[in-house]
């Protein structure tokens, strides 16, 4: 029986928090452990060969995705990738429901929807089981985290014995539960039903309420106004993963992002092509593309990502870090838990730094006396540092030179 997997790409007016990485390459492109992010989600996929079709569903411009679905295509011989493109962003089950007819062209017996700002092991395959165990008409992933980060996510009651989803609540004001939306999910058809009774129900409350601007009752959010309705009815189970995840939101996230994955393919293919090899001066896992430059008196790692014709030059040191396409770290200096984004300058015995932080703190904020502050620096595109200059805990606009310490700050 067949399977279809839809990734919900989101469009320029959301992720603003990826900003200013977002300003050149829209959130879900940009690369982390050298592969863009929705790449991950393609390759985990892979894992239900059921599935032959993927629609990628956003309100970008069709242009924005056009060298991606060549590549993928040609990655991804198995699967016919599309993009389809909302006229508006029509919300995370809006968007679902306007292409219903291209995404049961076929009859799919079950449907894969992904976010796409998800970095997670993907437990496809667990999640499908338990599809077919239970009988079930929906099932969601869910992950723990600890209890001070759970408002900022759907969460989830599930009786404990069946798994059975009886109590979803988006961000909820007080706890409920650390058992969170992972942002996958495994429908039926019949999910459209749901979705469809869900729009009625809007309707009416419209014709109640004439102020309600009719564009907007288009707009309709799976978290929101449709896990809430499967709560409450039969067949609505949820996996609970063992396995790593974590969302990608702002600029940050992708550093923590980029350690997960890199880790994920180090620990099942060490041989995987562009995995450095553990030495005195590469501490894994790091991945570093065939075109970029290394001297190999550099240390690098672990969990660095070096891109396209990036040059790293001698004596420095990188860690936990994203180096995009032709940055270039010059001799002796330190870029660690930051992010440079293409074309990036940093000058000899010059200094980039964030702060140390865990995958587990689902979050990329820190505060440094008193003060809220970004835990990763991150220079975007084009930014220039000197010589001998320090920058901590700073993001900086794009074609900023910076020529003295800066500490803590926003630099436009
Ligand atoms: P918050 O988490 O509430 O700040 O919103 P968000 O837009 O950053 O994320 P949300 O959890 O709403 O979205 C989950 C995924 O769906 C992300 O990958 C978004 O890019 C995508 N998404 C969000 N809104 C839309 C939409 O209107 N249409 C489509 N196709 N995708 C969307």
């Amino acid at each position: 029986m067949s399977s279809k997997a839809i990734i919900l790409v989101g469009g320029g007016t959301r992720g603003t928090r990826f900003r200013p990485l977002s300003l050149d390459i829209p959130k879900v492109l940009f690369p982390v452990a050298g592969r863009p992010i929705i790449s991950h989600a393609l390759s985990a996929l892979t894992t239900v060969p059921s599935i032959k079709e993927v629609l990628l569903i956003g309100f970008y411009d069709d242009s924005v995705f056009k060298d991606f679905l060549a590549e993928a295509s040609r990655e991804f011989p198995q699967f016919s990738i599309k993009y389809l493109r909302e006229y508006r962003a029509l919300g995370t089950a809006g968007g679902l429901y306007h292409f219903r007819d291209a995404i049961l062209k076929g009859h799919p017996y079950r449907l894969f929807v992904i976010h796409a700002d998800v970095c997670s092991s993907f437990p496809l395959a667990e999640m499908l089981s338990m599809f077919e165990e239970k009988e079930a008409k929906a099932v969601i992933l869910g992950t723990r985290v600890e209890p001070q980060f759970a408002s900022n996510f759907g969460c989830i009651v599930m009786d404990s014995a069946t798994k059975k989803v009886i109590h979803y609540v988006e961000k909820p004001e007080s706890h409920i539960s650390n058992l969170i939306n992972g942002g996958v999910y495994l429908f039926d058809r019949s999910i459209f039903d749901v979705i469809a009774a869900a729009r009625n129900a809007r309707a009416e409350q419209a014709r109640d309420d004439p102020s309600e601007d009719e564009d907007a009752q288009e707009v309709l959010r799976l978290e929101q106004d449709i896990l809430v309705r499967l709560a409450q009815a039969d067949g609505f189970y949820v996996y609970e993963t063992r396995g790593f995840w974590r969302q990608i939101k702002t600029a940050g996230s992708a550093v923590p992002a980029n350690a997960l994955y890199l880790q994920k393919l180090f620990q099942t293919d060490i041989d995987a092509p562009h995995l450095a090899r553990a030495s005195a001066t590469i501490v894994p896992p790091v991945y570093i593309d065939p075109t970029a430059s290394v001297d190999p008196t550099a240390k690098l790692g672990p969990n660095v990502s070096v891109g396209p014709r990036a040059r790293v030059g001698a004596g420095a040191r990188v860690k936990e870090a994203i180096l995009l396409e032709d940055t270039e770290v010059k001799h002796d200096a330190c870029v660690l838990y930051s992010i440079l984004a293409r074309g990036v300058k940093v000058g000899a015995w010059a200094r980039v730094e964030g702060s140390h932080i865990t995958p587990a703190d689902h979050s990329t904020v820190i505060f440094k006396n008193g003060v809220r502050v970004q835990s990763v620096s991150i220079l975007a595109q084009d930014v220039v540092v000197g010589d001998e200059v320090r920058i901590q805990n700073c993001v900086v606009l794009p074609h900023k030179e910076i020529k003295s310490d800066v500490e803590n700050e926003v630099i436009m």
